[in-house]
């Protein structure tokens, strides 16, 4: 499987990193077993896990699965939601606990890549990033992330970490995918100046890229929207919209053209995108993971990513980004081709 740097502060991991959000919910422990099993077998180095999954199960299950097979992966969390029995936010006391959780749950002594898992706007980012320098400094974490954050969070946080001395983030951890390009607007711009790595996550846009939804039909059964369509940003009646319908159907076609699954495509446009050094991928199932491992072999043309790039394009506002982009030269969202197609 291909391999990119997590940033310049990172370790080398593969281009499809395995999600672990399902495991201890939908994905019971035998069945998250299989997928680690797979994802490996498979070529695959670096598992993303965080210590609010199934209250803490999600670690405890990676955990167990590191101890029996004594698999040799990188091994990225997240803290800052703690579950229920911890202290939530990114201020010193609640990451020192929230780290010597995760640790404890995987059975690690240390932790490859800490990401604080959102903004807290009631410490300052000084104090998270001291407090997770002397992790560092420590031994007890290798790298550091942010995940959800917006631009000028992200812009903060390395300015302050640079000019602080502090330990210097390496990686961001964003939704993004065909149906949500918004984070081209500020993280993507951010990232590349940054020098930054991008490991996206809800690349399938929670199943919705794989042609399972309908827009006539309320979701059912054994599915994320069928168990609650309510759920978060990838909620049924948020996303039933003629945009959404728009790039399924471009999917679908480059899917056809290929003889693939959609969800390759999906994962192969993620793929192509400057900074992103690997893709989480998400998995009920060991056939959905198994399926999902192959995206990697699909090499998207020039015709194939022009057609998505049109049907996603998730237009820039004219004030300040038109504005910037024409008065003062800014390129970037030209080369991103974050603009709508023009006609
Ligand atoms: N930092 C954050 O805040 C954050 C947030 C979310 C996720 N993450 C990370 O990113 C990882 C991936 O995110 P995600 O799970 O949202 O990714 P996703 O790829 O957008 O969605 C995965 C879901 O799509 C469905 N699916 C997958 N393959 C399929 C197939 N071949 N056919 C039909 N349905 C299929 C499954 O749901 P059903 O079968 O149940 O419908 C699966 O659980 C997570 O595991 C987690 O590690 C991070």
């Amino acid at each position: 499987m291909p391999t990119a740097p997590l940033g310049p502060r990172g370790p080398v991991v593969t281009r499809l990193g395995l999600g672990t959000m399902t495991f201890g919910a939908e994905t019971p422990e035998a069945e998250a077993h299989a997928q680690l099993d797979a994802f490996v077998a498979a070529g695959g180095t670096f598992v993303d896990t965080a210590d609010v999954y199934a209250g803490g199960e999600s670690e405890r299950i990676v955990g167990r699965w590191l101890a029996d097979r004594g698999a040799d992966v990188v091994i990225g969390t997240k803290g800052r939601f703690a579950p229920p029995s911890g202290s939530a936010g990114a201020s010193r006391r609640a990451l020192a606990r929230a780290v010597q959780g995760s640790l404890d749950r995987l059975g690690v002594d240390a932790l490859d890549l800490y990401t604080v898992h959102g903004w807290d706007d009631h410490t300052p980012v000084e104090e998270t990033l001291d407090a997770l320098s002397s992790e560092v400094r420590r031994g007890r974490v290798h790298a550091i992330g942010w995940s959800n954050v917006t631009g000028w969070q992200l812009g903060r946080i390395m300015a302050t970490a640079r000019l602080g001395g502090y330990v210097v983030p390496t990686a961001v951890q964003p939704q993004y995918n065909l149906l949500d390009r918004t984070i081209e607007l500020e993280i993507v711009p951010a990232a590349l100046a940054e020098g930054i790595a991008l490991t996206p996550w809800g690349p399938l846009g929670g199943g919705w890229l794989t042609g399972k939804y309908r827009s006539d039909e309320r979701p059912s059964g054994a599915t994320r929207l069928g168990e609650d369509p309510h759920r978060g940003v990838e909620a049924y009646d948020v996303r039933n919209t003629d945009r959404t319908w728009r790039v399924v159907d471009a999917v679908r076609s480059v899917a056809a053209a290929h003889d693939r699954p959609m969800a390759h495509v999906a994962h192969a446009w993620l793929l192509s995108r400057p900074t992103v050094a690997s893709v989480l991928l998400g998995a009920r199932t060991t056939e959905q993971l198994a399926q999902s491992l192959e995206a990697a072999t699909l090499e998207l043309s020039a015709d194939d990513l022009a057609l998505l790039g049109d049907a996603s394009a998730p237009g820039l506002p004219s004030y300040p980004y038109g504005m910037v982009q024409d008065a003062c030269g800014v390129d970037v969202w030209r080369r991103l081709g974050t603009a709508a197609p023009t006609d």
